[in-house]
């Protein structure tokens, strides 16, 4: 199993923002040379300079959107073409989308499940053979406590993230013995620009962690834990265990009134 991240090379989605910015900036830190991934190409490109000129280390940006499976399949083809061991995939890019399964498009539907779902899949698919084969590296999953319970207002998205959670444990379980890490990230509410995408008030939720915290314990966990997922912060873990003794009648209805009238104003892509 990997015992550092020294001059491996990480493929990190959703790197532009939050946790996956913060994960490839710690990474950095740590020595790890990057490929960077998300639509923005001008925010990549400040990500590359700044982590560059700090750590000293290689960092390519790939921008591109990942609910569509041509370009994931272009990316794939250009770490090959251009000699890029991806070492540990980072499968971080995911989106939610606020509002009650009826009142909301299927769209927004479509790109939660192409996104947290469909492309977190195949890039695993992609991926994982050729770190079976050299057998070291790993791959981090970026679920959320949202996966531990259906989410009234939030179903689809907390559905693809049980997804997440069951399907990297299970090829945790797989991998076991073969020197590839499975792991699988759960954070609660984190401070990013997640929120103001979903449309959720962040007023109303609790527990807001930093980005950076959550970063560094995922890579931590990473390495140093052999369990195949961690949720992060102590009140995060209460609050999932509390609602494994309780009855799941409960605990929805429960969620139901806490996301009920969480509605927040949503920026359009321009605004991002
Ligand atoms: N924040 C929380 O409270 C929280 C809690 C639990 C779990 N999570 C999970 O943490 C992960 C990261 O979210 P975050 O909180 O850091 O949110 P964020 O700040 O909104 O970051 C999302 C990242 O995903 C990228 N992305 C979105 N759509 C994409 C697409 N189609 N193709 C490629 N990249 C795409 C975004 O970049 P571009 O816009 O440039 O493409 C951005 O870099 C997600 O999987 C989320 O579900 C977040």
């Amino acid at each position: 199993m990997m015992k550092s991240f020294k001059n491996i090379t990480a493929l990190v989605t959703g790197a532009s923002s939050g946790i996956g910015k913060a994960l490839a900036r710690e990474l950095a830190a740590q020595g790890a040379h990057l490929v960077l991934v998300s639509r923005n190409t001008q925010r990549l490109e400040q990500e590359r300079e700044d982590l560059k000129g700090r750590f000293g280390v290689s960092v390519h940006i790939f921008p591109e959107d990942l609910e569509r499976l041509e370009d994931r399949l272009e990316l794939f083809a250009w770490t090959q073409k251009s000699g890029i061991t991806v070492d540990v995939l980072v499968n971080n890019a995911g989106v939610g989308h606020y509002g009650s399964f009826n009142e909301t498009s299927f769209e927004d539907a479509r790109a939660m499940l192409d996104l947290n779902v469909q492309a977190l899949t195949h890039l695993t698919k992609l991926y994982l053979p050729g770190m079976l084969e050299r057998k070291t590296g790993g791959i981090l999953n970026v679920a959320s406590t949202a996966g531990f319970q259906p989410l009234p207002y939030l179903a689809v998205y907390a559905a693809t993230k049980a997804f997440v959670l069951n399907f990297s444990e299970a090829l945790w379980a797989e991998c076991k013995n073969s020197g590839v890490r499975i792991f699988c990230l759960c954070p609660g509410n984190t401070l990013t620009r997640f929120h103001q995408t979903a449309g959720i008030d962040r007023q109303r939720m609790f527990f807001s962690a930093s980005a950076t915290d959550v970063a560094r314990f995922a890579l931590r966990k990473f390495l140093r834990s052999s369990r195949p997922s961690a949720i992060y912060g102590f009140w995060n873990k209460l609050m999932i265990y509390a609602e494994r003794l309780s009855p799941r009648r409960l605990t929805v209805f429960v969620t139901g009134l806490m996301y009920k009238s969480s509605k927040a104003g949503r920026r359009t892509t321009d605004g991002k």
